[in-house]
């Protein structure tokens, strides 16, 4: 399929599927979303702590980079696994305006470091962030109680509902440790129910710029 480089109403660049009429961010800011959904309803739950977290979509690698950004400020150790199928290339990566836009030009080897990284091999990004990249479909997903934390990061519902059906969000719940948490863009009640189905306690939390709602669901034992 046909991919684009668009950039965001906070300045930030994305990818868009015309096809699909989809993005990898939402069009209304890339890191305001990242910021929002992952770091602020997610990553900040565990200030000070060693977590694990993997990542349903790696795509541009732009949560990983921010959570390693924030990770330093909240003081914690990381474990970052991000499961992707369709690696983005090196040309788009390269269109991609994230250290520019966090104003952090001294962390570009850092960025650069993410991508350069051989996929199924842990890469030791500095001594507080680990990061291994999976190339893998989310069905073959196998974990089993080794996260803290999931950024579920799927393309929307309207073009991938497979992605959001009991049997994923099964595999999530399964891969997590118990009072794990998930967070997610998304605010369907379909999602929800899906969620609920596997035994998530599901909240609803104010979304980021330009939407309503999020869901945070986790793990409780
Ligand atoms: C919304 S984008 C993720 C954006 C990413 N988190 C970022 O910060 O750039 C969804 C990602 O899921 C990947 N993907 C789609 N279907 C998949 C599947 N069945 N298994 C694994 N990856 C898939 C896409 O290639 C894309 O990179």
């Amino acid at each position: 399929m046909k991919r684009e480089i668009i950039q965001t109403l906070d300045g930030s660049t994305t990818i868009h599927i015309p096809e699909w009429k989809e993005s990898y961010h939402s069009k209304h800011g890339a890191i305001q979303e990242a910021n929002h959904v992952f770091i602020k309803n997610g990553l900040s739950l565990f200030e000070g702590k060693a977590i694990a977290i993997m990542e349903i979509g790696f795509g541009t690698g732009l949560n990983a980079f921010i959570t390693y950004l924030e990770s330093s400020k909240l003081g914690q150790t990381i474990n970052y696994v991000g499961v992707e199928a369709f690696p983005v290339s090196k040309e788009e990566l390269t269109a991609m305006n994230y250290v520019a836009e966090l104003e952090v030009p001294e962390q570009q080897s850092v960025f650069d470091l993410m991508h350069q990284s051989v996929w199924g091999e842990q890469c030791n990004i500095d001594s507080h962030f680990k990061l291994t990249k999976r190339k893998q479909f989310f069905d073959d997903i196998v974990d089993q109680d080794c996260y803290d934390l999931i950024y579920f990061d799927a393309f929307g519902y309207h073009v991938q509902p497979e992605l959001w059906s009991t049997e994923i969000f099964r595999k999530m719940y399964a891969s997590l440790k118990d009072n794990g948490v998930l967070v997610t863009y998304a605010a369907r009640g379909v999602v929800k129910r899906s969620m609920l189905e596997v035994g998530f306690t599901v909240e609803k939390l104010a979304g980021p710029p330009g939407k309503r709602e999020m869901f945070r669901a986790t793990k409780k034992i």
